[in-house]
């Protein structure tokens, strides 16, 4: 469909009063990427969207695409397609009506229009609701006109601010997939905002995780997971446990700390300070009845409460670690569940990493 243009913001900030809305973001955002700005409620993520689509104007800072400067450009002139959380459809008007709408209000010749909208129609799947009125529709297939609005006029990118959160949990992840579908076949740049870690994990190419106005981290859902650079981002992306820890010498392909009184093992470079926050996901961590005699790091624990998740149980330990939060999939639990019951907990030197920033 459209040709799809690289984005990029430049030392971007927003002021209401003394509040930094948005607060020096810079960042590119390749053409035809999926890119996913994650943030709790609050942090900015409309503001950097609203900046991007031309109705918020930035206090300072600079928006280019393929290097042209577009901050002051009114949104019309922008060619950018917008999907709100609301669907914002005109209720008079029938499925078909609402998605010739931006097409219309372009002047775009009545020939034009009807074969547009059927293509767009049939790029989110309505082809045969056209005639409904928006009433008649469900509330996803009323998101996924929206989307064919936004589509229709073949913008250069498009926005979507949390465009599934009105919809329950199982419409929602359909249209995850067909999200993802869309984005492959019109292969334009997705800049897609969510508060919904999962959702950002599993739909996007890339994720900047904003907090109060910053970007903190932007990188691929993996990285992000695996690599989160704080403890802010460890805790956000998931759960996960943070050890106290002392690093001690550097030796083979890691190093030595110790915690709650024991010597654990990480692999990577040992860092600079002695102090580090080590984090470790629980479903990182191998929960036995037995003690795991050949596995470098292991410690003794007390079940304190557990539950069944359907398919996985998840333990509470506590341990000279403090407590530990530990999920193992039902199909491999290796303890029958039971509250005081004594077990074993071990993980491998490369399954926790070492927070370089104590936030
Ligand atoms: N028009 C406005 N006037 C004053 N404050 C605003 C305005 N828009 C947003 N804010 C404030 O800016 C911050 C970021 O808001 P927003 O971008 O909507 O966050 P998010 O979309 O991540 O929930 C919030 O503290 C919000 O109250
Ligand atoms: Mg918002």
């Amino acid at each position: 469909m459209a040709v799809a243009h690289t984005l990029s913001l430049h030392n971007i900030s927003k002021y209401y009063g003394k509040l930094a809305a948005v607060d020096d973001v810079s960042m590119t955002i390749e053409r035809g990427q999926f890119l996913t700005l994650l943030g709790p409620s609050g942090s900015g993520k409309t503001t950097v969207l609203m900046s991007i689509a031309g109705f918020v104007e930035p206090s300072a800072g600079e928006i280019r695409v393929d290097g042209r400067p577009i901050t002051h450009l009114p949104p019309e002139k922008r060619n950018f397609g917008m999907v709100f959380q609301g669907y914002a459809l005109f209720p008079h008007l029938t499925v078909a009506d609402n998605v010739a709408f931006p097409l219309t209000v372009r002047g775009r010749p009545a020939a034009e229009k009807a074969e547009k909208v059927k293509a767009a129609l049939d790029l989110v799947q309505l082809g045969t609701l056209a005639d409904r009125l928006p009433r008649q529709l469900s509330g996803g297939q009323q998101q996924r006109v929206a989307l064919a609005r936004a589509l229709v006029f073949e913008p250069d990118i498009l926005l979507l601010d949390e465009p599934l959160s009105a919809l329950d949990k199982k419409l929602r992840a359909g249209l995850q997939w067909e999200l993802r579908a869309l984005h492959r076949r019109v292969g334009t740049t997705f800049i897609y905002v969510t508060h919904d870690q999962e959702e950002a994990l599993s739909m996007s190419d890339e994720i900047a995780i904003i907090r109060n106005g910053k970007i903190v981290q932007k990188g691929k859902p993996r990285e992000l997971y695996d690599r989160p650079v704080s403890h802010f981002i460890a805790d956000f992306l998931g759960e996960s446990n943070f050890l106290a820890a002392e690093a001690g010498e550097a030796s083979g392909d890691g190093f030595a700390y110790r915690a709650g009184g024991s010597s654990f093992r990480q692999a990577g470079a040992r860092p600079a300070e002695a102090r580090v926050l080590v984090a470790l996901r629980p479903a990182k961590i191998r929960i036995s009845t037995a003690e795991p005699t050949d596995a470098v790091n292991r410690i003794a624990g007390t079940i304190k409460s557990w539950s069944y998740r359907g398919n996985e149980f998840h333990f509470l330990v506590g341990t000279a670690l403090g407590d530990m939060n530990v999920s193992q999939p039902t199909w491999r639990a290796r303890v029958e569940p039971e509250e005081g019951l004594g077990v074993w907990l071990a993980w491998d030197p490369d399954a926790s990493v070492v927070q370089r920033e104590l936030v």
